[in-house]
């Protein structure tokens, strides 16, 4: 358990941000002489869809989960320049750093942020119409710069995601690890201990990794029920790989 003091929360700044250069305006607002917190993770990514769909997991089957997923992996606001296509992701970390990093980036949607919590991050931010194949409009698609965890239990899952133990240094590092035994390879969505030709090699014997996902890996090689899906557990270690859209 990680105490109040060292509570945890995943940061990212989005795409849009990236676009409209607002990402040193973003770190200022969360630095640590206005919040008294501190950095203990930071990578520029790539977002692959495995990454994104497993980020956005709880908004499966909503009508916005297409938009969000062509969002946050860059393809909308970088649709001709792929390489330009990333988010930074950070490991934010002191006490309240949950509720400091929420109230700074304010409500999920920008209208709703320019009117209850004028000069939150996310009154810049931007509402754009998600129509179907029709062109009718059907909802909204929510542009708002900058993600934060919501509370402890979905700070530690998105950190695990995104991160892995060594992204982290030792004394900063708040979830419990476990040197792997065994030679994992990701394939099409699947498992293996032993490579075939295509398989990419994730997790090696010697390897530090975060216990939870250990133990996820292994119910998979015993089709038991696992806590954690595949992707899930392989996302971090495919950030950036050049096969892996
Ligand atoms: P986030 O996870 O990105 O920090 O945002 P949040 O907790 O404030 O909001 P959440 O409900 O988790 O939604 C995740 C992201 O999905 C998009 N969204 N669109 N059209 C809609 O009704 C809608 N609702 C949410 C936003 O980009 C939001 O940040
Ligand atoms: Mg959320």
């Amino acid at each position: 358990m990680v105490s109040e003091e060292r509570e945890n929360s995943l940061v990212l700044i989005k795409p849009d941000a990236m676009k409209n250069s607002l990402t040193g305006y973003i770190l200022s607002m969360l630095s640590e002489f206005h919040t008294g917190l501190r950095f203990a993770g930071a990578k520029i990514v790539s977002v692959n869809r495995i990454l994104a769909e497993e980020h956005y997991d709880e908004h499966r089957g909503k009508f916005f989960f297409e938009p969000l997923l062509e969002y946050i992996t860059g393809k909308l606001h970088y649709p001709d320049e792929p390489w330009k296509r990333r988010v930074i992701a950070f490991v934010y970390q002191g006490p309240e750093a949950i509720r400091k990093i929420r109230d700074i980036a304010g409500p999920t949607n920008p209208h709703e942020a320019r009117v209850k919590k004028p000069g939150c991050i996310r009154a810049l931010g931007t509402v754009v119409p998600v129509k179907n194949d029709k062109g009718e409009v059907i909802g909204e698609r929510v542009d708002n710069l900058i993600h934060a965890s919501a509370n402890t239990a979905d700070a530690e899952r998105e950190i695990k995601l995104w991160f892995k133990p060594t992204d982290i240094p030792p004394h900063m590092r708040d979830y419990e690890t476990e040197i792997c035994d065994t030679h994992y390879y990701y394939q099409d969505g699947g498992l293996s201990s032993t490579y075939s030709p295509g398989g990419i090699g994730f997790l090696s014997p010697g390897d530090l990794a975060w216990k939870s996902d250990l133990e996820s890996l292994r119910s998979h090689l015993a089709g038991a029920k696992a806590a954690c899906s595949v992707n899930a557990v392989a996302a971090k270690y495919l950030i950036n790989m050049e096969n892996v859209l």
